[in-house]
């Protein structure tokens, strides 16, 4: 690590271990969204970690982001899947797509923190297969007018601004993926609004809703570069929310293999500690060793990343990877704690809980298995 990336590693690990750890079970338990604390991370930078300075953020690369991603995850999951879709998708895609005067315009208060994004590209009935999504922009003078209803929006209600994808083809000429477009939408616009808040297994304090637009007019100007382009720019986004999704996950699994440490040398059972038994020291050691792989695959992704080489392949590989590895250390972490670890008065199972999601949301394994096999043919 540089040294400027120890400090911010050292910054993110101390918010995490004041402002987020003592109450993250509290959250857990209530299903609530702490807002207050994505105004203090603003105020930290890590809302505007890959913005540009010129627009008031810090303009950093991908690997210190991922570092700040790794300390907030070890901290709360929950609050650390807030801060990357904010960081990897609506701001990256605005970034990336929008033109000065958008980023000028929405780049700003989001790189400071005063307005959270959001990135809706799900349907109820269009999960993996996104391209195949039914909601719907009709041109109209000035602008276009949103109807539909989309899924699974972290953000959805508490955020402020959403990029949202939406189809721009007409019924009788379909273009499949190259019929959507992308939208700008503030979430107070007339005709947004925040359905089913989804009552979760894990990340509960994340929100998680349905949204839906009712003949919502959006202007022009806060359509995203080319209406028919709106599904490779989140296609885009999420190479690089993979990476942020691979990161919290190493930030799971690393909690749980602290946690695991030190009950392990704590608990005594036939007379010595346990981390004396040669199964549990097997235990451990997969474990480390699995999360040190996860990171360094992940490093690799974003060191391509920052060299501006194509990252499709090592994102999904980082994602599968770090999820999956989140996965099998936070069930080893509930074995070794035994009993202990299947209560909430102990803190592996709600890290077991947070795991799981990870091999499910910005695409699940089975969609990033399928994306590293194209890519092997490409
Ligand atoms: N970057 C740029 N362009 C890309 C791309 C990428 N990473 N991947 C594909 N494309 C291009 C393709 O080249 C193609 O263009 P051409 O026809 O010109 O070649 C176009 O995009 C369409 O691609 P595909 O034909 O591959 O599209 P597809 O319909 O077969 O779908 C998929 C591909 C990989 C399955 C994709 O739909 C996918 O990733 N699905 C999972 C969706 C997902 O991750 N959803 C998560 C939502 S967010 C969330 O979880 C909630 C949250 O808030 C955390």
């Amino acid at each position: 690590m540089t040294e400027e990336q120890q400090q911010i590693r050292d910054l993110a690990r101390e918010f995490a271990e004041g402002e987020l750890r003592p109450h993250a079970d509290q959250w857990d338990r209530d299903a609530a969204f702490p807002r207050e604390v994505i105004g203090k991370l603003g105020e930290l930078g890590f809302l505007g970690m890959l913005i540009p300075e010129q627009y008031d953020g810090l303009g950093l690369d991908t690997a210190t982001y991922l570092v700040a991603m790794e300390e907030i995850a070890r901290g709360d999951a929950s609050v650390a899947v807030a801060m990357s879709v904010h960081n990897s998708l609506p701001t990256q895609m605005i970034l990336a797509h929008g033109t000065e005067e958008q980023k000028e315009r929405w780049l700003r208060p989001m790189a400071r923190g005063e307005w959270l994004g959001a990135f809706s590209l799900s349907e109820p009935d269009a999960g993996s297969d996104a391209a195949s999504m039914a909601a719907h922009a009709r041109k109209t003078d000035g602008g276009w007018v949103l109807n539909g209803a989309k899924a699974w929006v972290t953000n959805g209600g508490v955020g402020d601004v959403v990029v949202t994808m939406v189809r721009t083809d007409t019924p009788d000429a379909r273009r499949g993926a190259k019929g959507i477009g992308a939208f700008i939408v503030p979430t107070t616009t007339e005709g947004y609004s925040v359905g089913k808040k989804e009552d979760k297994m894990g990340q509960r304090a994340s929100e998680t809703v349905g949204i839906s637009f009712h003949e919502m007019f959006v202007p022009d100007d806060q359509l995203l570069g080319d209406p028919s382009q709106g599904f490779i720019y989140a296609l885009q986004g999420l190479d690089n929310g993979r990476l942020g999704i691979a990161a919290l996950s190493v930030g799971i699994a690393q909690a749980a293999l602290e946690h695991s440490l030190r009950y392990a040398d704590e608990r005594k059972q036939f007379g010595n500690a346990i981390r004396g038994f040669q199964g549990m020291q097997f235990k451990l050691a997969n474990m480390a060793t699995r999360i040190e792989a996860a990171r360094a695959l992940l490093f690799r992704a974003a060191a391509a990343k920052d060299a501006g080489e194509p990252v499709s392949r090592l994102s999904s590989m980082a994602k599968l990877f770090a999820s999956e590895t989140a996965m099998y250390v936070t069930t080893e972490a509930v074995q070794v704690f035994g009993g202990y670890g299947y209560v909430k008065e102990y803190p592996v199972e709600k890290l077991f809980r947070d795991a799981k999601v990870t091999e499910i949301y910005e695409g699940t394994s089975e969609i990033q298995r399928t994306v590293i096999a194209r890519e092997l043919y490409r």
